[in-house]
């Protein structure tokens, strides 16, 4: 079927996550193959406003697979938050004969897309962030590779605090979603696990967590708190104090943003590249591209956005038997 999608731009918006180049690769390649133009937007809606738009050709996108970061930079954009902003950027693709936008990145990225759907702009929308916290989807580009990241980190600050018999206050990303912390927790064996899903009690989520452990014939512990949660500079002192073991206080930060992407990630970007594309191409515009647990599909935009998501239950629910 010949398409009506004559030429579609790429962008990268919001927090970066690893197997975002391997998004826009699958992007870029997809639409070469079915005979159409491709254009990168550098620096997300911003970019978009400003012009920063160039043609992607084939070679451009070698060799992104297995490459962290995004080569489209991103950013956060205070001007797309106009109405202004908003059209101008409309007029930029619409002047360029850009009849399709992929646009790649959380639900901040998912509801800028949205706007531009009010002038006419035919969308698809890529899920990639590390929280995994978008709704509509199973997966989110980046997320194994993040929580694969923080194990890591894990792991060797477990062996450090069992030499020493002390207590490491572990803090991970994750500003309104456990999703990430639960299941780095979980893999850690942590003795407790802080999530933004659920209100904290520190003496029965932290400090009776600690005394079971202690009564189990435990002298080291893992806490996981998700940044949404609580400050792990805020609990650890806190920790201390009241149990008088020795603590340490790590913050992960951004590496859990870095990394060539793991193997799940470089084939769900590469699928969900190839579907947003097919989806624009068969004329099914204002789509996400969700991964449903088993298979690719593509939403509206605004049915996904409306949708809520809390934490693996199935997950949780092992939470307090297996510490
Ligand atoms: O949205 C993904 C994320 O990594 C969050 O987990 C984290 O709180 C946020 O981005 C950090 O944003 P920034 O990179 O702008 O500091």
């Amino acid at each position: 079927m010949a398409s009506a999608v004559k030429r579609i731009g790429v962008l990268t918006s919001g927090g970066d996550a690893p197997g975002m180049n391997a998004a826009i690769r699958a992007v870029v390649r997809t639409a070469l193959s079915k005979g159409i133009d491709c254009v990168g937007i550098r620096h997300g809606y911003q970019g978009l406003i400003s012009g920063e738009i160039f043609p992607m050709t084939y070679e451009d996108v070698s060799g992104l697979t297995g490459r962290g970061g995004t080569v489209l930079y991103t950013a956060r954009s205070k001007e797309f938050m106009t109405e202004e902003g908003q059209k101008r950027a409309a007029d930029n693709l619409r002047f360029l004969g850009i009849d399709g936008l992929v646009a790649i990145g959380g639900d901040g990225t998912f509801r800028g897309a949205r706007d531009l759907t009010k002038y006419g702009v035919s969308v698809a929308c890529i899920p990639g962030t590390i929280d995994n916290d978008i709704a509509c989807t199973e997966y989110t580009i980046g997320y194994d590779t993040a929580c694969n990241t923080a194990i890591e980190m894990v792991d060797k600050l477990n062996d450090t605090m069992r030499s020493h018999e002390r207590c490491s206050v572990v803090e991970v990303m994750g500003r309104h979603a456990g999703h990430l912390a639960l299941q780095v927790g979980i893999a850690a064996s942590a003795t407790a696990i802080l999530v933004p899903e659920r209100e904290l009690d520190f003496e029965r989520d932290v400090i009776e967590k600690i005394r079971e452990a202690k009564l189990g014939g435990r002298s080291h512990y893992m806490i996981i708190v998700a940044e949404g949660a609580a400050s792990a500079a805020e609990i650890g002192p806190k920790i201390q104090e009241a149990t008088g073991v020795d603590t340490r206080v790590t913050v992960l930060g951004h590496v859990q943003r870095g990394g060539s992407p793991l193997v799940r990630d470089r084939v769900m970007a590469s699928q969900m590249g190839y579907y947003a594309v097919k989806a624009l191409m068969e004329g099914r515009t204002n789509r996400v591209i969700c991964y449903d647990g088993r298979n690719c599909i593509d939403i509206d935009i605004n049915e996904g956005l409306a949708m809520t998501k809390d934490l693996d239950a199935g997950v949780y629910e092992i939470l307090h038997a297996v510490q």
